[in-house]
């Protein structure tokens, strides 16, 4: 029988709440470092990554609300304080609520590849979204990606090199919950590995 899934409002922001640019460190209840990750699917990144690192902040943008829910209650039975999760679309909480220079790293793993060309303008990686991505990082602040898809990962690589004069590239060390042979541990990467699928990585910071 399925689990039933329970909300934990203060883990969970609702976007009807939100007022302007954010305060990360009212919404954390201290300061910290920000990371964000971008479609967290069942938040087993943002899970394993805020308890190995429990003096870093970690925010959820997940707009499907399935996963958006299992990662609420996942969260909430976890019991970490460092997590918090919002359910809208990234692009919209970019814009209006991350203040410039505030986000330490970005984190954004398997996107939806969107594989037909006619779907290619919904991907979440193009110029208009780096833009958003690059004024809300602090100098020094890192973008990480992940994907399985050989062609995302070729437009990936060509929207930030346009960039170069912002962007640096740096090694992509695996996260705290990838196991031997893995870059990040979620569950996407999992069931790519499963199907002897290649992972593609890229790390960049803002000078
Ligand atoms: C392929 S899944 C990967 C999930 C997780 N990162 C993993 O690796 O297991 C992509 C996720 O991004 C979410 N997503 C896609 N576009 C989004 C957007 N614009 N804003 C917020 N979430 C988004 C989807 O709902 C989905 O859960």
């Amino acid at each position: 029988m399925a689990r039933t899934l329970k909300d934990y409002p203060l883990v969970a922001l609702k976007p009807e709440d939100l007022d302007g640019k954010i305060d990360f460190v009212r919404i954390f209840g201290r300061s910290g470092p920000v990371h964000i990750e971008i479609g967290t699917g069942k938040a087993t990144f943002l899970l394993n990554e805020a308890m190995a690192q429990p003096h870093a902040n970690f925010f959820g943008i997940e707009r499907a609300r399935r996963y958006y829910r299992y990662a609420v209650d996942r969260i909430g039975r976890w019991g970490l304080k460092n997590i918090r999760i919002i359910r809208t679309d990234a692009v919209f909480f970019l814009t209006d609520f991350v203040p410039d220079d505030s986000v330490d790293c970005f984190h954004i793993y398997f996107p939806d590849p969107w594989p037909k060309k006619r779907h290619h303008k919904r991907r979440f990686i193009c110029p208009a979204n780096l833009e958003h991505l690059i004024r809300c990082l602090k100098i020094g602040g890192q973008l990480k990606i992940a994907t399985d898809h050989a062609n995302y990962f070729e437009v990936i690589k060509m929207v930030l090199a346009a960039r170069n004069e912002t962007l640096q590239k740096i090694a992509f060390l695996p996260t705290a919950g990838a196991n031997a042979g893995e870059w990040v541990g979620t569950n996407f990467e999992r069931k790519y590995i499963k199907n002897q699928r290649q992972i593609y990585t890229l790390a960049v910071t803002k000078k």
